[in-house]
């Protein structure tokens, strides 16, 4: 099978299609032959060991994880002894688990994993990045801005895979959502249910005084001390990204006259959280509430493109990476718009 696999850290040309033999799913494991995966900023991370912290997680000198890929949607090909909660054919989306190696044609996941079946009439293929954008961006619209009806909630980086989420998110919750993002992204951020604009190359969001009960930073690019003016009393801002600002003032109590600010890791979520979400978004897949929004679809054999594109910081949804298995037929369908429940928005 085809692996996209790297023997050290740096820059996107440190990863390569090699060959490696077909694993075989142990006791309590399922075989996914993969459709799609997806490359984000955090792959990048992993990539390059930027931040060094990476290093702890992935190897010290060079990766021990060399195959990338998280998030994945396939269909299972194999069952190890023992499994019960799968069947040989069933269409899965989901995660990994802390083994990473997603990036391939085939990857054995624990039953017990984040893994669930897709619901019927729901596309494959751009369900290969949704899990990271839904995963990260439900627990910090519902567990940590808590949004309610009437809140009014400020999205910055709303075209991002995570905001992009957040926002879809934040209208089902009921939010009064502004998003924050390029002109060019104001279209799509509408469609998904975006109630006001800023773009943030004209404007500047934190020059609202007292506007949001949230403000969620997607992207990680600005701050609390910058953002909390644009708060109202008790309003709290939240970002993806860590920094020495946010650590400081969580470690200080995490809040500021009277505003709150916080950091979550979503992403170190245990598999029995994280599974309990995606049976949730199965739920709003399958009514339409909640659609995957895909930018491009790279074939596996470009997933050096696929990285160089992604570090760009340009993109809008996710990237997904379709396997030789999928994206043939696929690509053609998979970025296309439609009304239907489980179809991709174009971003
Ligand atoms: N805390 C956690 O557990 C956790 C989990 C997952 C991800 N993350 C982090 O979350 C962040 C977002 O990830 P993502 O995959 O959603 O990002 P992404 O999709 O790669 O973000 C791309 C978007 O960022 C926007 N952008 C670029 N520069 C900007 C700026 N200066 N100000 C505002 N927006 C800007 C651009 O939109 P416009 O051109 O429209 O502005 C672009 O479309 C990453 O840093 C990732 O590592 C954290």
């Amino acid at each position: 099978m085809k692996v996209a696999a790297q023997k050290r850290y740096g820059g996107p040309e440190v990863i390569e299609i090699v060959d490696r033999a077909r694993p075989v799913p142990g006791a309590g494991k399922v075989l996914v032959e993969v459709h799609a995966s997806t490359v984000t900023l955090a792959d990048c991370a992993f990539r390059k060991a930027d931040p060094f912290i990476v290093r702890f997680f992935g190897g010290l000198f060079r990766p021990k994880l060399d195959v990338l890929g998280d998030d994945i949607a396939g269909v299972v090909a194999e069952l190890g002894p023992g499994v019960t909660r799968f069947a040989v054919g069933d269409r899965v989306h989901g995660c990994t688990g802390a083994s990473l190696g997603g990036m391939a044609e085939y990857v054995c996941v624990k039953e017990s994993a984040a893994l669930v079946k897709v619901p019927d009439g729901v596309e494959l293929l751009p369900l290969g990045g949704m899990s990271y954008a839904y995963l990260t961006a439900m627990p910090f619209m519902r567990d940590e801005a808590r949004v309610k009806p009437g809140d009014r909630v400020l999205i910055n980086g709303a075209a991002s895979s995570v905001g992009a989420m957040a926002v879809q998110l934040a209208h089902h919750f009921g939010g009064e959502v502004t998003a924050v993002a390029s002109g060019r992204h104001r279209a799509l951020v509408e469609r998904l249910g975006a109630d006001h604009f800023i773009d943030r190359q004209q404007a500047d969001f934190t020059a609202n005084p007292g506007a949001y009960d949230v403000i969620f930073d997607a992207v990680g690019k600005s701050s609390f001390a910058r953002s909390a003016p644009a708060l109202r009393p008790g309003g709290i801002y939240l970002t993806t990204v860590p920094s020495w600002g946010i650590f400081w003032l969580m470690l200080t109590g995490g809040k500021r006259g009277g505003k709150r600010g916080r950091l979550a890791t979503t992403g170190l979520r245990n598999e029995v959280d994280k599974l309990n979400d995606l049976h949730i978004l199965n739920d709003l897949l399958a009514r339409g509430v909640l659609r995957p929004v895909t930018d491009r679809v790279f074939p596996l054999d470009q997933i050096v493109d696929a990285h160089r594109y992604v570090e760009r910081e340009v993109k809008a949804g996710d990237v997904v990476v379709a396997m030789p298995v999928a994206q043939a037929p696929l690509l053609l369908t998979s970025a296309t718009e439609g009304a239907a429940a489980g179809s991709a928005i174009r971003a």
